[in-house]
């Protein structure tokens, strides 16, 4: 048995802020923002608009678009580092929000990582027959962790969610392979200078950009490589590619270093910014509603975040 990607869905805060609009809160340029990372536009998260909501308005999309009922759901593994508590988990409030009274539901946490986490975790639960049908969100609210006065790293970040649902089922199509990796000498490069048990606040985003872009490029390669291996493919195989939207910069060096055209890598990082957890689902339901990526085609998704963190997995969809 395999798990099936049934349906997918996403949600974005109605605020959407160009480069233009923050070059006035910030000391930058729309020119400098688009040459380094090739982002122009983000969504920022408004009053009333948590992970949870977002969270919960792309598994109602997924759910609707899997032609299933939230009832259906036996399983929430939602990935995020914005929360929108420390505890209980955002799995359990959108559990709430969907009216579903028993199910499985619980938080992953691997930042940018983290929807490549909930995924893989969400595939063995499947087919180890934890849940028929299980609901795998990537959600972040980032916008309330940045540090608006830091413009190196204010720029590149924005809030979203992305969901979809998983069946297991027999057959050709579903998750082929799944690949994780940590390396936490390096936890230092990309983290936040807060939490529950060091600071007690919250704490805002810090980042060693350049550490973390010459680590993604060879990590995101190697483990695109790794899970292709462990599918039995080739890169000459993939359909499309569903990369976490961190920069486009690294987009286009990890495509040529797996000699993958550019064509075949889906894009919204220069509409949606870096959404950590929610990028690649996120990515996944444009190209999905889109009609890019179609019943049959062979797609890999890869994230790398802090931690270090990075995956990928290998799916028929
Ligand atoms: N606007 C204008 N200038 C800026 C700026 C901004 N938003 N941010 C930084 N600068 C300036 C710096 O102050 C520096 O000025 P200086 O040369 O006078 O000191 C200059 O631009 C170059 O900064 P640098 O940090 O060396 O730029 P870079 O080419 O490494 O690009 C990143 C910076 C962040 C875009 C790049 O390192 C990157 O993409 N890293 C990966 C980040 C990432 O994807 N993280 C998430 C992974 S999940």
């Amino acid at each position: 048995m395999r798990s099936v990607i049934r349906g997918t869905g996403s949600a974005l805060p109605k605020r959407r802020v160009d480069n233009a609009e923050l070059a006035q809160m910030v000391d930058t340029t729309d020119e400098w923002i688009v040459e380094r990372t090739g982002i122009r536009s983000r969504y920022i998260a408004g009053d009333g608009e948590t992970t949870a909501s977002l969270a919960h308005e792309a598994a109602v999309k997924a759910i609707a678009a899997a032609g299933l009922e939230p009832t259906d759901i036996g399983l929430i593994v939602l990935a995020t580092a914005t929360p929108d508590h420390t505890f209980p988990s955002s799995a359990t409030k959108v559990q709430a929000l969907l009216g579903i009274n028993d199910c499985i539901a619980f938080d992953v946490h691997a930042v940018c990582t983290g929807f490549l986490y909930a995924l893989s975790v969400a595939d063995s639960m499947v087919r180890g027959g934890s849940a028929k049908a299980a609901l795998v969100i990537g959600a972040e609210t980032f916008s309330r962790i940045l540090d608006w006065e830091d413009r190196t790293t204010c720029v590149l970040f924005g809030d979203g969610a992305g969901a979809l649902v998983l069946v297991g089922e027999d057959g050709e199509a579903g998750i082929l392979a799944t690949r994780l990796h940590a390396d936490g000498r390096h936890n230092d490069m990309l983290y936040v200078d807060g939490g529950p048990s060091t600071t007690g606040t919250v704490g805002k985003l810090r980042m060693k950009g350049r550490e973390v872009f010459r680590h993604a490029v060879v990590n995101l390669a190697d483990v695109l490589g790794e899970v292709l291996n462990a599918a039995g493919h080739e890169p000459s195989d993939v359909d499309w590619v569903v990369p976490h939207q961190a920069n486009m910069r690294i987009l286009d060096a990890t495509a040529r270093k797996l000699g993958l055209p550019p064509e075949k890598v889906v894009v919204t990082v220069d509409q949606h910014a870096n959404t950590s957890a929610a990028s690649v689902p996120l990515a996944l339901d444009v190209a999905v509603r889109d009609g890019r990526i179609q019943r049959g085609d062979l797609i890999v998704l890869e994230a790398m975040g802090g931690g270090f963190t990075w995956g990928a997995a290998a799916v028929r969809y």
